[in-house]
């Protein structure tokens, strides 16, 4: 078996490794391997991006969720959620402020909220595209068939979230109720994919169950679905879930997996996410140097933030962060990079 360092240099060249190779990697990495990971990713970043960090207004819309996914705050069996659903105005309202803020991507994310027929989202990325047509919009409101998502497309969407959570059966199993299939879910990536979204999986680092050998999974079918973006950040317990006694995913887990990511597939876009900034002061900025390129800050109404409680301690919801972009500008000059005004689209590159 080759070294670490040598499996890192492997990746960096091929842009893929075989299971027992992931395997070994995670389970063999060490401080030291670590920074010379972090320098091979950094490089690759330099090449594609530059110093250049993309931003994304994140628009929590809905906390209403079918769904009962047991790691998650929103679940629908947790009663003391305080639900809430922004109306068409409050949305905009929030478009209209993260435009002039320099936002030219909005994410809508919500829980799988029923009250939302396909028209309503149709309507609703209609009238943002109208009104911002040199934005680009971001769905992330779970799994749908193959014409509802064709719908949202045709209507303007441009790329949609959907971390598949764990591509390890088992290891699905542990997470979800039986109602969910690991199945279905990498389905609908695939019909994303095939429709013409930019499309992003992902999962959380550290969720109860996962091994080495369920990430070697996860970078094996991210290796196959080749998406143009990848959602990673350490899983956070919630006090009102079942998991509320597990272990939190950690830093040091989550910023190599960022820079494995970068390597695997150099031009990614690779968010450094909220949940990397709740569980360190300064996990957005170190996973900005570990190789993600993209931050997301919030663009909810204040009033709402701590209402989209997925885990505890999320930062960003109290009044003093109304303003998350300018706050994550001065973070990231900190460390010598800029956030841009663009789109940030995937830009395919030919050769890799
Ligand atoms: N309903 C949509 C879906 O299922 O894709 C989008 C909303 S869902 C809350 C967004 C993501 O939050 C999930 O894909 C999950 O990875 C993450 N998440 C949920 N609970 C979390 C927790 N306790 N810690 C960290 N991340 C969590
Ligand atoms: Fe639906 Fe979390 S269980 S968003």
């Amino acid at each position: 078996m080759q070294t670490v360092h040598e499996l890192i240099d492997k990746l960096n060249k091929e842009h893929a490794l075989k299971k027992e190779e992931w395997v070994f990697l995670l389970g063999h990495r060490t401080e030291e391997d670590a920074e010379y990971l972090f320098s091979c990713a950094r490089k690759q970043q330099q090449k594609y991006f530059g110093n250049c960090v993309y931003t994304r207004g994140l628009i929590e819309f809905t906390n209403i969720c079918r769904n009962d996914c047991y790691y998650c705050g929103i679940r629908k069996s947790n009663p003391n959620a305080e639900r809430y659903r922004l109306t068409t105005e409050q949305i905009l309202s929030c478009a209209k402020s993260g435009y002039e803020l320099g936002f030219r991507t909005f994410v809508l994310q919500g829980g799988e909220d029923l009250a939302y027929k396909d028209e309503d989202i149709v309507c609703l990325v209609r009238t943002i595209k109208e009104a911002y047509p040199d934005c680009a919009v971001t769905l992330s409101i779970g799994e749908k068939s193959y014409e509802s998502y064709q719908k949202y497309f045709d209507a303007g969407a441009d790329r949609y979230l959907l971390r598949h959570e764990t591509a390890d059966e088992v290891h699905y199993r542990k997470l979800h109720p039986a109602e969910l299939s690991l199945e279905h879910r990498k389905q609908c990536l695939y019909d994303l994919k095939e429709i013409g979204y930019q499309v992003g999986c992902g999962f959380m680092v550290g969720s109860p169950g996962q091994t080495y050998e369920t990430l070697a999974e996860d970078m094996l079918f991210i290796t196959k679905v080749q998406p143009q973006m990848v959602g990673i950040g350490p899983f956070i317990p919630h006090h009102d879930t079942p998991f509320r006694e597990e272990q939190a995913g950690t830093l040091e887990l989550t910023l190599f997996l960022l820079g494995l990511l970068r390597l695997l597939i150099p031009n990614l876009l690779l968010p450094a996410t909220t949940a990397l900034g709740t569980i360190a002061p300064t996990g957005r900025e170190q996973g900005i140097l570990a190789g993600a390129n993209v931050v997301m800050p919030n663009l909810s109404p204040v009033g709402v933030r701590k209402k989209y409680e997925l885990y505890d301690n999320k930062i960003c919801t109290g009044d003093e962060a109304a303003e998350c972009r300018g706050c994550l500008n001065r973070r990231m000059e900190s460390i010598g990079y800029e956030l841009v005004v663009d789109r940030g689209d995937f830009v395919p590159v030919s050769g890799l």
